[in-house]
């Protein structure tokens, strides 16, 4: 590893949430955009620790909600880099929640974002290559330049 190299997880993010009655609907379930935050936040605080710069969200892919999360449950967040391009860079964000009464977790999303790092006039920056190295990482890895292409054309349109 040298200066432009930095190994993914080394900026891997983990956040737990408790899931409180001022976070949720009238049903008792989590809001959409509460959780939408949380994952901003993570992926921003991964994007920055490994760029080591201010990172600004660019997008944000489509999130589907396939579970609903109750008020008091853990809601834990973990997000780590899949690619860095030039300027930016693909953070995947994965959220589990946990009811520790019952003792059940469930993965409820995945979410992947796009952060660019940054300088101190606030123009884009080229970021440190992320390395992967577990079998997982190089799968993401492959799979989010796919996914740039994809958004780029979209954001062409
Ligand atoms: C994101 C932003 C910095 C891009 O600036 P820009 O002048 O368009 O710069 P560029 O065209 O050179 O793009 C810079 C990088 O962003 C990427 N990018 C820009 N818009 C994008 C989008 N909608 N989706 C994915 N990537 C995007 C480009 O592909 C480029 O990546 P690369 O250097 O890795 O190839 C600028 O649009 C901005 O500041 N937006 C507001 C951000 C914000 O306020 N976010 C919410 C609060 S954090």
């Amino acid at each position: 590893m040298n200066d432009q190299q930095k190994k993914i997880s080394e900026s891997v993010i983990t956040m737990t949430e408790l899931v409180l009655p001022n976070n949720t609907n009238q049903l008792g379930k989590l809001l959409g955009g509460q959780l939408m935050h949380w994952i901003d936040i993570c992926a921003a605080l991964c994007s920055a620790k490994h760029s080591q710069r201010v990172c600004v969200t660019a997008s944000v892919d489509r999130i589907d909600f396939h579970h609903s999360i109750n008020v008091g449950d853990a809601v834990t967040l973990v997000a780590s880099i899949n690619r860095v391009f030039n300027t930016s860079m693909e953070v995947g964000v994965k959220v589990f929640s946990e009811s520790f009464r019952v003792g059940k977790k469930i993965h409820t999303n995945t979410a992947y974002l796009t952060f660019v790092s940054l300088d101190d006039e606030g123009k884009p920056v080229k970021a440190a290559q992320a390395v992967p190295e577990s079998e997982d990482e190089k799968r993401r890895y492959e799979e989010a330049l796919q996914r740039r292409e994809a958004r780029l054309k979209n954001r062409n349109k």
